[in-house]
């Protein structure tokens, strides 16, 4: 056969098996690319909604507290989206006659509920939960970014297993002080940013995040009877208890000591402690999140 084919067809195969490698490659590599794309992941769209609802009005603009309108987040897996009745509060006289809010105005005198369209939607078989989250230091810009400046919502992150694995192997580069999860200008703490906490008594029974306590303000600077009162509540109400009778100077008397924090570096290790956090091995396991 050697006669048929001559030296250049050979190399002619060889160079065709290379470029059919390369396709084969290219061609994975874009398909890896389209699944973690924008498109796939419908990361940072808008999608229609019933009303143009914004955030930035109703949270930066107004004030309105998360809860006001998630009112679930904290005890829940589900953070939940507020009913028509909610909007009403102040659209019964606010807007009234607001083209903007008819789907609004009509949901109401129907009792149809409005149909918004999900913008963070996990699949099935993954399991989360808001609750623990938030319960252990994870602020709601973490994982959605600055809400209170979205005039339309859109997902900040891909909620892609990858996102989530890269936070359960090293959580202590996001968490703060549970006190701070509404805070959507949170930022770690540093040089001239300092976070100072204290450990309540472990053993009172408190929830674990609870027992922990951090301030922004030098606790050097708050006079003692505040910095106690600053406490959480079931250990002030047990430092009263054991004083029973000597009153307020009692307070005076309930040593707080706090630790002063630089660095998030610092700061997440502490707080990774406090709120007993698993192990990365632990929170990496298959079986947290498929169950
Ligand atoms: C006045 C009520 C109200 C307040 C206050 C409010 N939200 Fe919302 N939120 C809504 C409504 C209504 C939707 C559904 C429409 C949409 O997606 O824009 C929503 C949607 C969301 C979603 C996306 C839900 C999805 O479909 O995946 C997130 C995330 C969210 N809110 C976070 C927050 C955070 C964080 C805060 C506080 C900074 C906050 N919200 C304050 C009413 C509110
Ligand atoms: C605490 C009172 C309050 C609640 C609750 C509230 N709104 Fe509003 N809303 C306002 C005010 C005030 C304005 C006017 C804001 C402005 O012009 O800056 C407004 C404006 C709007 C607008 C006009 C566009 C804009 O953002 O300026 C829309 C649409 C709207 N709200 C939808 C909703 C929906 C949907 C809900 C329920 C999920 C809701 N609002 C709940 C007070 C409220
Ligand atoms: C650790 C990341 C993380 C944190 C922290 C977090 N969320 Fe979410 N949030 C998610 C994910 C993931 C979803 C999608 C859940 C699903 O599809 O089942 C979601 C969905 C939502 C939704 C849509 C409705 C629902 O419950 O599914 C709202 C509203 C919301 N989050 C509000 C908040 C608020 C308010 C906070 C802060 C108090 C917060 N989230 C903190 C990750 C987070
Ligand atoms: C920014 C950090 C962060 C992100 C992002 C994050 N998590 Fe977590 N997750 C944590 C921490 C911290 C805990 C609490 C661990 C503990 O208390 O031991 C946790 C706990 C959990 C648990 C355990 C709940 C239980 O009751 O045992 C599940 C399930 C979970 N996460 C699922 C997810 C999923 C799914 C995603 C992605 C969609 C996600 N998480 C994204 C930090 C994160
Ligand atoms: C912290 C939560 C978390 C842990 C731990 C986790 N997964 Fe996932 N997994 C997810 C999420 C979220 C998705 C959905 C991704 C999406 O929608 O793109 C997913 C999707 C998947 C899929 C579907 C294919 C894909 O990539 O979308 C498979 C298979 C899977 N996981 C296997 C595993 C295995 C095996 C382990 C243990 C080694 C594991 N997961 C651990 C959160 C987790």
């Amino acid at each position: 056969m050697a006669q048929i084919f001559d030296r250049s067809s050979n190399a002619l195969a060889r160079a065709s098996l290379v470029l059919t490698g390369l396709i084969v490659i290219a061609l994975g590599v874009t398909l890896d690319q389209l699944q973690r794309s924008p498109w796939v992941t419908r990361q940072g769209q808008r999608p229609d909604q019933p009303v143009p609802f914004s955030h930035k009005h109703h949270v930066q603009g107004l004030g309105l507290q998360c809860q006001y309108c998630h009112v679930t987040v904290e005890k829940s897996s589900y953070a939940g989206i507020p009913p028509t009745k909610t909007c009403i509060n102040c659209h019964s006289q606010i807007w009234t006659n607001a083209q903007l809010l008819e789907p609004v105005r009509s949901s109401w005198a129907t009792g149809q509920s409005l149909v918004w369209t999900k913008v963070h939607d996990l699949p099935d078989f993954v399991y989360f939960s808001h609750e623990i989250h938030v319960n252990k230091g994870l602020g709601c810009s973490s994982c959605h970014g600055r809400v209170d400046q979205m005039p339309l919502m859109y997902a900040q992150n891909t909620l892609q297993m990858e996102w989530c694995l890269d936070c359960h192997r090293n959580p202590a580069k996001n968490i703060r002080p549970t006190g701070e999860i509404y805070n959507m200008a949170w930022e770690s703490p540093a040089e001239d940013r300092p976070v100072w906490c204290s450990v309540g008594d472990e053993k009172s029974g408190l929830p674990t995040a609870q027992s922990v306590n951090c301030t922004t303000k030098d606790p050097a600077t708050i006079p003692a009877e505040v910095a106690s009162l600053n406490m959480p509540s079931l250990l002030r109400t047990a430092a009263l208890v054991s004083d029973a009778g000597t009153g307020v100077t009692a307070l005076n008397q309930y040593h707080v000591e706090y630790q002063k924090f630089t660095s998030q570096d610092e700061l997440g290790h502490f707080l990774v402690d406090h709120y007993k956090i698993r192990t990365p091995k632990e929170l990496t396991s298959c079986e947290v999140c498929h169950r």
